[in-house]
């Protein structure tokens, strides 16, 4: 069994650990900030944070701006990606009171404790990591220091505030996997400071994105957030369907079709083959029309916060002040804990001066 396999299989008992215990778990949770954040983030990530948090789990929110220059060269739109994305998880429910919202480079000692991470992992360890290697191939680009190593650094955004569950997508589960090798390692090299964080699969589908193929920004098959209802309707319209009247979930034959069934299905929360069953023969003119009302009215309510909320003046800045702020004490608590561990206490000394 592959260890997808293996973590899935604990998570039904994970879950109920999760609800008779909320307190005895802390969350973190991340996205890379590239630009704003559409259906897939929102039934992919988006909607379980906010459940987490609502059973009372303490819950951290990193939006990885360092992870955004992996693979590609520059951060281009990353202040605007940020603040959308922080608009967004705020509309959708998530309570800066209760989830820590911050961003990577505003937490030197969080990424300081990148240094003894990368001592306790060998070069073919972070050679042998699947999801690395897609990212380079997808790249088209050399392999660069930093793609090597995000993991190590993924493994920091994780253990500077000792969580011990991460929510994460099958592709980041070789991180998280990563994670415990190094908690591991330091506690038995130095001191046991670190829990080993387990992963929380998340069972929400992959979601297609109007032409069949997972809903991504950049494949331009994506429907934002913060799109009004116009937009919506437009990007929809746009969506190669095919002239057959009759309506059917066939996402290897018909991608077009079965994507917008799947999105309007989402919203409506139905199956793709009961949305396609009420469309019948009336043939793909009406499945637009059906898929663009069913994710405008599930979309309303979050945009008209999202509107509310960027037109309050400093809310998002403050929201990312308090989070960095929060994020900051934190990490250079830790951080402390692991110079005294590794016999560095001195700096810690030449700090408190
Ligand atoms: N790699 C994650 C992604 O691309 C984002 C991320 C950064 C993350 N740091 C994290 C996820 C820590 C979980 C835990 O989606």
């Amino acid at each position: 069994m592959d260890s997808f396999t293996v973590t899935a299989a604990r998570m039904p008992e994970l879950e109920r650990r999760i609800t008779e215990h909320p307190d005895a778990f802390r969350v973190l949770t991340g996205d890379r900030p590239t630009g704003a954040l559409h259906l897939g983030h929102y039934f992919g990530s988006v909607r379980e944070r906010v459940r987490l948090q609502q059973r009372g789990v303490d819950t951290f929110l990193i939006l990885a701006d360092y992870q955004v220059i992996t693979d590609r060269d520059i951060a281009d739109n990353v202040a605007e990606s940020v603040r959308e994305a922080i608009a967004d998880y705020l509309a959708a429910g998530l309570d800066p009171d209760r989830t820590t919202i911050f961003v990577h480079s505003a937490v030197p000692a969080l990424n300081q404790l990148l240094v003894p991470f990368l001592s306790l992992v060998t070069e073919a360890e972070l050679h042998r990591n699947p999801t690395v290697k897609a990212e380079q191939l997808a790249s088209g680009r050399a392999l660069s220091g930093l793609l090597l190593t995000y993991p190590v650094h993924q493994a920091a955004d994780i253990l500077f505030c000792k969580a011990n569950l991460v929510p994460v997508g099958k592709d980041n589960l070789p991180h998280v996997e990563q994670t415990r090798v190094i908690a591991r390692r330091f506690n038995s090299r130095y001191a046991p400071l670190f829990p080993e964080p387990e992963a929380l699969l998340t069972d929400a589908p992959e979601v297609p994105g109007l032409d069949g193929r997972k809903m991504s920004k950049s494949y331009g098959n994506a429907i934002a957030l913060s799109m009004s209802d116009d937009e919506t309707a437009a990007v929809i319209r746009r969506t190669r369907t095919d002239s057959e009247r009759r309506i059917t979930y066939d996402p290897q034959g018909r991608p077009g079709v079965s994507g917008l069934l799947s999105v309007a299905a989402l919203c409506l929360d139905e199956t793709p083959e009961e949305v396609a069953d009420r469309i019948a023969d009336a043939g793909s003119g009406q499945l637009k029309r059906l898929a663009t009302d069913a994710v405008n009215a599930f979309l309303g309510p979050h945009r008209a916060r999202r509107r509310d909320i960027v037109a309050e003046p400093d809310l998002l800045d403050e929201v990312l002040r308090r989070g960095n702020a929060r994020a900051n004490e934190i990490a250079e608590g830790t951080l402390a804990e692991v110079r005294e561990a590794m016999g560095m206490g001195y700096a810690n000394a030449v700090r408190a001066r």
